[in-house]
């Protein structure tokens, strides 16, 4: 009999986390159950910091629909498995502090605690069921790249922020004949970079999953030209890199132990030098960054958003605990948390989006690749 449950958003913020929480407060209040949210993702877990959530007389959860951020904060330097403590000294030392975490739910008696967040957060999720605490994860990230579902909440938004953001360089390149890059997130994953640039219709789109040869992208441009085409639009996913060479990190930051600490960024000067060398036309280069994830959740990502947190309460009011609330084949489902975290095995390890994590990325039997190719656009291979 569940009666009292958590929310905590963890990771980095997307557009729909709070249509997820208003989702699950929703369904629990119509079942008679008390919902609560973690503040700043498991931080708030840590340090038992937590506040009740309602949509009852100018509750908190209420008119959230449209709203960016997340209304509990969320956290990407938490994982409480191998937490950073700064001692007085001024020394820093990982500890495990996840049996605070236990202790803080159990005392508390929640029934359950959803977490919303990426690889990293599913990874902690399924760590804490290992050790006993109900659990229920939702699939948040603007890469989607988790395991096992078809599509995160948030990705919706970053395409359409990133669309418009093609739309708007179409005009601008074309005025100047100038060739215009965008650098979109993503991580280690091209989804944002090749459905935005299908979105769009621009000319190349250079994705991890490809490494690219800028010859072959020059070519394409100066094709371009010979029609008549004094301007090109070039997306570029963060984490792209050419066949010879690795991928652009603009800092190694200390989030702690067992996160990934690598911040991507900065392909796209280098790919915009590079063309205008290659093709003899100007070249400007614009980093879309966090526009993709702040702001209004698409209508899409509204209804996605509000199909997870439902669903999620629902699954905790069956005992489906462990889980993933997924999308397969376009409908909602669950997965083992242990399958998303694939190869990722032993608790406490490395979380987040690292080499060992298990991140779903482009497979070039995508529609996304096909359709890409059919309309002509160069994957820079
Ligand atoms: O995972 C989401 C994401 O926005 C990535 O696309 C990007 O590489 C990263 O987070 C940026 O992280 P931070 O918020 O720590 O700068």
């Amino acid at each position: 009999m569940i009666k009292k449950v958590a929310i905590l958003a963890n990771g980095g913020d997307v557009a729909g986390f709070n249509a997820v929480i208003r989702g699950i407060v929703k369904t629990a209040e119509n079942s008679g159950v008390e919902c609560y949210g973690f503040i700043d993702g498991y931080n708030g877990l840590l340090k038992n910091d937590y506040v009740r959530l309602s949509t009852a007389e100018a509750g908190n959860a209420e008119g959230i629909l449209p709203k960016g951020g997340s209304i509990i904060g969320s956290s990407t330097n938490a994982n409480v498995f191998n937490y950073k403590v700064v001692n007085e000294d001024g020394s820093v030392e990982y500890k495990d502090l996840s049996d605070v975490c236990i202790e803080n739910v159990k005392k508390d008696e929640f029934d359950c605690v959803f977490t919303l967040g990426g690889d990293g957060t599913q990874k902690s999720a399924r760590d804490f069921s290992l050790k006993g605490i109900n659990v229920i994860g939702v699939p948040k990230t603007i890469d989607n790249d988790v395991a096992c579902t078809d599509i995160t909440f948030g990705y919706n938004t970053a395409v359409s922020v990133a669309m418009d953001a093609i739309d708007r360089l179409h005009t601008t390149g074309e005025t100047h004949h100038r060739i215009m890059v965008l650098e979109v997130m993503g991580r280690y994953a091209g989804w944002i970079a090749l459905e935005a640039a299908i979105a769009g219709g621009a000319d190349v789109a250079l994705i991890p999953e490809i490494p690219y040869d800028i010859n072959r992208v020059a070519e394409k441009i100066k094709n371009r030209q010979k029609r008549g085409k004094e301007f090109s639009v070039v997306v570029v996913a963060e984490g792209a890199k050419p066949k010879d060479g690795d991928i652009v990190v603009e800092n190694v930051r200390d989030n702690g132990k067992g996160v990934d600490n690598t911040k991507l960024g900065g392909i796209g000067p280098v790919v915009a030098k590079q063309l205008e060398a290659l093709t003899g036309l100007e070249a400007r280069n614009t980093t879309l960054g966090y526009m993709q994830r702040g702001g209004t959740p698409t209508a899409f990502d509204r209804v996605l958003s509000t199909k997870y947190g439902t669903a999620a309460m629902r699954f905790a009011l069956e005992g489906k605990f462990g889980n993933l609330v997924v999308i397969k084949n376009g409908k909602i489902d669950y997965a083992s948390l242990e399958d998303v975290v694939g190869q990722n095995k032993e608790i406490g390890a490395v979380s987040g989006n690292t080499a060992v994590s298990n991140q779903r990325k482009v497979t070039m039997d995508d529609d996304l690749v096909k359709t890409a190719r059919s309309v002509g656009i160069n994957l820079g291979d």
